[in-house]
């Protein structure tokens, strides 16, 4: 397997904190490429979208994601932001970079997650409620599923057999996927 490690998929699908989790098990580094965005160019990427626009935003992510990737370094966990995989040519840099991994969640998984989070970073989901979240994710993840797809495994959510989320599927994601990257590790 191809370092450095790339968890790509929607908002709420866990990216940072499976990421996180993982970086911490492996004993790797952990960068958040919305953090880093946010440290190398002083504003959230919510705000720069705000100021700014998305296009813009976009271009300065992809050199975000870019840059980092010179560091000498290869053993890190980057949670990328939700719509990086889907701009230009970004699925094939990644493929070049190192190893992403989808994690793939049912719409209504993602609306019910984001709906217990802090939407202000989020404005398109700012003061909706789960439904009105979910009909706004359903279209754009149908939209996206194509270029998330292109990851090098997908990974599905592990919801319980009656659909119900208890809160541990974040930990049973990172667990899942340190087995595969230690079972590949040679
Ligand atoms: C975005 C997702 C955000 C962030 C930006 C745009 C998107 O990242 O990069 O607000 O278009 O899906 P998270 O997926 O980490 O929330």
């Amino acid at each position: 397997m191809v370092y450095p490690i790339y968890l790509i998929g929607y908002m709420g699908a866990g990216k940072t904190t499976v990421g996180r989790l993982l970086a911490e098990r492996l004993g790797w580094h952990f960068v958040d490429l919305d953090e880093a965005f946010h440290e190398i160019h002083g504003l959230s990427p919510a705000d720069y979208i705000r100021t700014y626009g998305i296009e813009a935003f976009r271009r300065k992510e992809k050199y975000v994601v870019e840059d980092l990737a010179e560091l000498p370094i290869e053993k890190v966990v980057y949670a990328t932001g939700g719509g990086y995989p889907c701009w230009e040519d970004n699925m094939e840099c990644l493929r070049e970079l190192g190893t992403s991994f989808y994690l793939r969640w049912q719409p209504h998984h993602l609306a019910q997650r984001l709906a217990l989070t802090d939407l202000s970073e989020r404005p398109v989901f700012d003061g909706k409620d789960a439904s009105e979240i979910i009909d706004i994710i359903s279209p754009q993840l149908e939209a996206r599923s194509p270029y998330y797809e292109q990851a090098d495994y997908i990974l599905d959510a592990p919801v319980a057999d009656d659909g119900t989320l208890d809160g541990s599927e974040d930990e049973q994601l990172a667990e899942q996927l340190y087995n595969m990257i230690i079972s590949n590790d040679d």
